[in-house]
């Protein structure tokens, strides 16, 4: 069954902080590409050809090469849409608990993730390692299919990609970065970290 895109339409009209409704828009028609392409891609892995599957070139082998790129474009948008806020939220207690057992003190997560999304040419994600039973800030390099870590659970993820601020703050990124984790949804991340059961 074809997956659909979500609406963020709630975001329009100053909700997002930082962001113009020219920027969210552009940035809404990139992400609806992705989930068009993940449908594409899916429907006609239905009916490849799977006897030949071929490292240089084959219609399988390439489908599911690209099948990353439609999917993790389309999951980490909705992860990094779906966290967009106002910053009328904080963070409470018991979710900088959590980031103080894994990077030492919140400030240290904020200061550790600006210097990843400076440092990165699209993504950054939060993510929880099974293993440490900690966060990790993942800098995903290359393209965003290759780069992430194993055996982690994305709690939130950042894109710094051109095309997500370009348009409001041409080549000021570091004030795009400082909106972007100044208007984080709050609500949204303490709600995943306690699906993860993270916090109480
Ligand atoms: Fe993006």
């Amino acid at each position: 069954m074809a997956r659909e895109a979500k609406n963020f339409d709630h975001l329009l009209g100053g909700k997002a902080k930082g962001l113009s409704d020219t920027q969210l828009n552009a940035h809404f028609t990139l992400y609806k590409g992705y989930v068009n392409k993940l449908n594409e891609i899916q429907t006609k892995l239905g009916t490849a050809d799977r006897s030949a599957p071929n490292y240089s070139f084959n219609e399988y082998s390439e489908l599911r090469r690209r099948e990353p790129v439609a999917f993790n474009g389309t999951v980490l948008h909705e992860m990094y849409f779906g966290a967009l806020g106002d910053g009328s939220t904080s963070a409470s207690a018991a979710v900088k608990a959590v980031f103080e057992k894994s990077f030492g003190s919140f400030d240290a997560w904020l200061a550790d993730t600006k210097a990843c999304l400076m440092s990165a040419h699209g993504w950054t994600t939060l993510v929880y390692d099974y293993e440490s039973g900690k966060l990790l800030n993942n800098l995903v390099h290359g393209e965003h299919h290759s780069g992430n870590f194993a055996n982690v659970h994305v709690m939130a993820a950042f894109d710094a990609w051109e095309h997500a601020y370009f348009f409001d703050y041409q080549t000021g990124k570091a004030k795009y970065v400082e909106n972007l984790l100044g208007g984080i949804d709050w609500s949204v991340i303490e709600k995943r970290f306690a699906e993860a059961r993270l916090v109480g």
